[in-house]
């Protein structure tokens, strides 16, 4: 069943339910209601009669003056003790016949329903005792019929019944306007879905009104998601297009010397045993570049973090070991207790430091030096050179993948622009951050940030 028929037929079967529950109320309070004033007044007729006509002395009922007394279709009557009419006035007989009399000691009221030929009739009868010296020796009975009664109660229930009927109505019309309310955006959603569904491109939904309510602040979040996923689908797009456009570089080169020496064959050995470095060169690069682009792809989702608790000192201490034999490089390890504990993805955090270190070797020729410190809230690993250093405009980009600041001299120095870009993600989930502040010509300081509180993966 759709989401709207049941929106519809559940407010409806409500309002149903209510209408009908106020409508018996009202109706029986209304009874109640005029019942008891009927009553009254009735026996307020009785306390009169009995006044005026002097009840308690005479035992006559002077039927001329009893007239006045009887309203619509009724009857006054004198009862005995035995419950014998001594003396009676009515204008329906009909009436007085079906009712008995009754001899009372106190005063009651009766509604009676009698039957008669063209339907039922209400009757009220009320009986008084008359008292004379002290001694209740007679009641007065009066017998009405209801007609009054009757006939509001009939105009009554019509116009519950109408009323309950037309509640519906509205209440059902109300429904599907309600649920069409509700609805529309939601239709609007299904459909956009759809639409992505079947043609794979991501699409917003249109915001009509600022309605500022949920359905507004789902169709906004979906709206964001997309925007993130368009974000990042530009981004991949954006990769694949650099990351092509990085591979042509060496690959043209590749192409061109092995074109010379296929045109030309082996017969100049040192021209050919060129073309044959350069190749291994640019392949080494294209090699490194592969390397690189897959260190990234695995460093950019939140993939789960193998890590374990190692020693800072010890792992810095066997990075710069290797670097300084592999480059032929001064660098000097700096730490502030003889062991820093942290806890980390040892290979990936070993990664995030070579690449700072790597950097340092790259655009520097003096000394490298590497500090470990701890503070209140991180472990601190600091990298700092004396080399070229980068331009103060320069730094917000540098952690932008492919990015390098001079593309001529990192293209000497085998840089793919990606190194700071991998650092970064690999710090992020750790929960960490990387800093870089440079001074052109100067140096550059480049630092890790792991924070100490271990924190949930999923936070
Ligand atoms: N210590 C540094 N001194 C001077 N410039 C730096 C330093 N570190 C980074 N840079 C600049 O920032 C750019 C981006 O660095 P990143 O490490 O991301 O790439 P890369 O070193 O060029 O290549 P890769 O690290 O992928 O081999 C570099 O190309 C360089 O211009
Ligand atoms: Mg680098």
């Amino acid at each position: 069943m759709k989401i709207t028929t049941k929106i519809n037929i559940m407010t409806t079967a409500w309002i149903l339910c209510v209408l009908v529950a106020v409508n018996v109320v009202v109706f029986f309070s209304f009874m109640k209601v005029t019942v008891n004033m009927e009553d009254q007044e009735l026996y307020q007729r009785a306390n009169t009669l009995i006044k005026e006509m002097k009840l308690d002395q005479s035992t006559n009922l002077v039927k001329d003056q009893v007239i006045p007394y009887l309203a619509g279709q009724s009857f006054i009557r004198i009862v005995e003790p035995g419950s014998k009419i001594t003396h009676e006035v009515t204008n329906a007989k009909l009436i007085s016949a079906k009712v008995k009399p009754k001899f009372v000691q106190k005063k009651v009221a009766e509604r009676k329903t009698i039957h008669q030929k063209n339907g039922e009739e209400e009757i009220l009868v009320i009986r008084v005792p008359i008292r004379s010296d002290g001694k209740i020796l007679r009641s007065l009975e009066i017998g009405e019929k209801l007609s009054g009664l009757e006939l509001a109660k009939d105009v009554l229930l019509s116009i519950q019944i109408s009323s309950t009927v037309l509640g519906a109505l509205l209440a059902m019309l109300g429904g599907r306007w309600l649920s069409n309310l509700i609805m529309r955006p939601i239709s609007n959603m299904i459909n956009t879905m759809e639409d992505i569904e079947q043609s794979g491109i991501p699409k917003k939904i249109v915001i009509q009104h600022e309605t500022r309510d949920e359905l507004q602040k789902m169709a906004v979040t979906f709206n964001r998601m997309i925007g993130r996923l368009e974000e990042n689908l530009e981004k991949q797009k954006q990769f694949i297009s650099d990351a092509s456009h990085e591979l042509k570089t060496p690959l043209t080169v590749i192409k061109s010397f092995a074109d010379h020496l296929l045109r030309r064959g082996i017969r100049n050995e040192a021209d050919a045993l060129d073309a044959i470095e350069t190749i291994h060169s640019e392949a080494t690069r294209i090699q490194k570049m592969t390397e690189r682009f897959l260190d990234l792809a695995a460093t950019e989702s939140a993939t789960l973090l193998e890590t374990k608790s190692l020693d800072l000192v010890v792992l810095c201490g066997n990075i710069s070991k290797q670097l300084q034999s592999a480059y032929k490089r001064d660098i000097h390890l700096h730490f502030a207790a003889p062991s820093i504990m942290v806890t980390a993805d040892e290979l990936k955090l070993k990664q995030a430091i070579i690449i700072l270190i790597d950097n340092a070797i790259k655009y520097s020729t003096d000394k490298i030096d590497v500090f470990l410190n701890v503070n209140e809230q991180n472990t601190v690993i600091k990298v700092k050179d004396y080399g070229i250093g980068i331009p103060e405009y320069e730094i917000k980009n540098i952690f932008e993948r492919f990015y390098r600041v001079d593309k001529a001299r990192s293209r000497e120095t085998g840089g793919t622009g990606l190194g700071l870009a991998i650092a970064k993600n690999i710090m992020k989930q750790h929960h960490g951050e990387v800093k870089i502040s440079s001074k052109e010509g100067v140096g550059t300081e480049a630092e890790l940030f792991l924070p100490k509180s271990e924190r949930k993966e999923n936070e």
